[in-house]
């Protein structure tokens, strides 16, 4: 699509996964919107979600028992308030997504709302509404689909956000940062192109990508978490990052997620030699919260000197396998593993970032006029880990309280004029010499921060991931300021600011809880539950504005 310029929009998504696209589709029609992806609009995480969406469905559930799993999963770090707030509004988002036409599994006997509802680690109950194993794909292209019916929904797609465009201006004799933008380069023309906005919503999803082995998709470089910090936001809890225990073990399967679903309808976990080993480190087995079961796999791994451990659902009728597991199973037959008569096998890899852009509870950040929703922001909800399928749920809620209080932003903005943005200045740079200097420093962070960084941490990786890590932002820093930008400059340059950001984070806890496990402190310590937050030297105080 060609968009004329200037280009001016009340509020700019930059993002286009569960969080970007539902609220896109939650403005109002009068309210025009830019939505942003650097790929295809459907490329993210949200596309590859396989489990479900956590919602209380069924009259033998509870919000109080949904609120105190989360809890638990949490590990002491969650923020009660926020979980509460999820929890309540998830049946409402459900029942918006099923409005929306996303086709979920049903199957009348279980549960009354008609929905299948499936288990996974951490949950008490039977509470994840699905799309068979493909839950993200039925979520993500039922709303693509959607915006077609919203002609004020303007899509740049192939454009990857630069920075954000901020300003400095007192209030009530004090100085406030805001936010009135952001630069955007289109990836096929290479050109930066500067866009205003009203609001600004981060809807950019995770960071997994800075590891070796993950089972996102490329585009998971934490780029919103990056522009955020670069433009003075406080970051939170980067050094929970969870690992999911179960990523297909194949050569060709880049890591091709085994859902949770699979433990929750009776997969077992196995050795090779067949011994099930999981009640050894938790009573809830393979149910346990993804931290242990993840830790567990390693320790078994690195104690044997194995290379996987295999996952084994073959005791379960076929027909049950192949309803509840089409994808899966169809991945699996093409790579040679038939999981209705054989184990699979499996490794952990990286999976969800729980920290992020730290926002309140209408999913401000601390610069006025910018939002972070998703995967990208750090709510309060997850602690020191993700409970399995609460992660679409916080997309979709924190979309719903972000319209809310854009919505009352806009109507107090109505005769304001829009602050202009300098334009991208590309006076001082040439075209790159080295693209090799790139490709090489993508792979050896990733590999560092799998080494060093990973499941089990220790205090002198992390020294030594530090050392490595200021040295390339160093060498990127000085590519970025010589040379015009590109996408892969630009991902690194994020992937670069978000390692730092966990290997700061996790230096400053001196304890393990949740998803931060480090050797030289092995034990909780509860004088330690509060989160993490690092702050940029650009940090600005909000002032308050209700
Ligand atoms: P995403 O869906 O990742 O979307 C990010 C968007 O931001 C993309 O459009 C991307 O192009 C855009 N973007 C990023 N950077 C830029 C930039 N600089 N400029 C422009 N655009 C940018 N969670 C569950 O609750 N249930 C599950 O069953 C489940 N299964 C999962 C299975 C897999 C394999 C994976 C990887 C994750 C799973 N998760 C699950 C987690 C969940 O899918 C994600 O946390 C969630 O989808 C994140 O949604 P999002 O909208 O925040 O980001
Ligand atoms: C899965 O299906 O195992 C992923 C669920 C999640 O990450 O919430």
């Amino acid at each position: 699509m060609r968009h004329n310029e200037p280009l001016e929009f009340d509020v700019l998504i930059i993002g286009s996964g569960a969080a970007g696209l539902s609220l896109a589709l939650r403005m109002p029609p009068e309210v025009s919107v830019a939505l942003v992806a650097k790929r295809e609009l459907t490329e993210g995480n949200t596309l590859y979600a396989q489990g479900g969406i956590s919602a209380v469905l069924d009259a033998r559930d509870s919000i109080d028992s949904h609120v105190a799993d989360t809890l638990a999963a949490g590990a002491g770090l969650c923020d009660e308030e926020i979980v509460r707030m999820v929890v309540e509004h998830g049946p409402g988002n459900i029942r918006w997504l099923f409005e929306e036409g996303v086709e979920f599994t049903r199957t009348p006997q279980t549960g009354d709302s008609g929905y299948h509802l499936t288990r996974e680690g951490g949950h008490s109950h039977r509470r994840v509404v699905h799309a068979a194993d493909a839950t993200g794909h039925a979520v993500e292209t039922t709303l693509v689909r959607r915006l077609d019916g919203h002609p004020n929904v303007n899509v740049f797609e192939h454009h990857i956000a630069v920075d954000l465009a901020t300003a400095e201006r007192p209030v009530a004799g004090r100085s406030q940062r805001s936010c009135h933008g952001a630069y955007l380069l289109n990836i096929p023309s290479g050109r930066v192109i500067a866009v205003a906005a009203r609001n600004v919503v981060l809807a950019t999803g995770g960071a997994s990508k800075v590891y070796l082995y993950t089972s996102n998709p490329d585009v998971a470089t934490g780029d919103g978490i990056a522009m955020a910090w670069r433009a003075g936001c406080r970051i939170a809890n980067m050094e929970f990052i969870q690992f999911h225990p179960t990523c297909l073990y194949h050569p060709e399967a880049k890591s091709f997620l085994i859902s949770e679903a699979v433990r929750g309808e009776g997969g077992r976990l196995l050795l090779p030699d067949g011994t099930r080993f999981m009640a050894a480190f938790d009573e809830r087995g393979e149910l346990a919260p993804r931290d242990i079961v993840a830790r567990a796999i390693d320790h078994e791994m690195k104690r044997l000197g194995i290379d996987c451990v295999y996952l084994d659902i073959s005791h379960k009728p076929a027909a049950e396998i192949e309803r509840l597991f089409p994808t899966i199973h169809q991945r699996c037959l093409e790579l040679g593993f038939d999981m209705r008569k054989e184990p699979l096998p499996v490794v952990p890899a990286a999976h969800y970032t729980c920290g992020g852009v730290k926002t309140d509870r209408e999913a401000r950040t601390d610069l006025d006029g910018l939002y972070a929703i998703g995967e990208t922001a750090y709510t309060g909800l997850h602690g020191a880990n993700r409970m399995a399928s609460n992660s679409l749920l916080e997309c979709l809620v924190f979309s719903e309280v972000a319209r809310t209080d854009i919505l009352q932003r806009l109507a107090q903005q109505a005769h304001d004029p829009l602050p202009s943005i300098a334009p991208w200045d590309e006076s001082r740079v040439t075209d790159s010499d080295e693209e090799v200097v790139v490709s090489h420093n993508w792979d050896e962070l990733r590999r560092f921060m799998w080494d060093y960084v990973g499941i089990v941490r220790s205090n002198k990786r992390l020294q030594r991931a530090r050392r490595r890590v200021n040295l390339l932002r160093h060498e990127i820093n000085e590519y970025y300021g010589n040379f015009r930008v590109s996408n892969d400059l630009l991902e690194l340059r994020n992937l670069v600011d978000v390692a730092d950001l966990i290997i700061q984070s996790a230096q400053r806890r001196r304890e393990s809880r949740g998803l931060h496990y480090n050797i030289d402190f092995p034990d909780r310590d509860d004088n330690q539950a509060t989160p993490t937050v690092l702050i940029p030297d650009s940090y600005v105080p909000r002032q308050s504005t209700d």
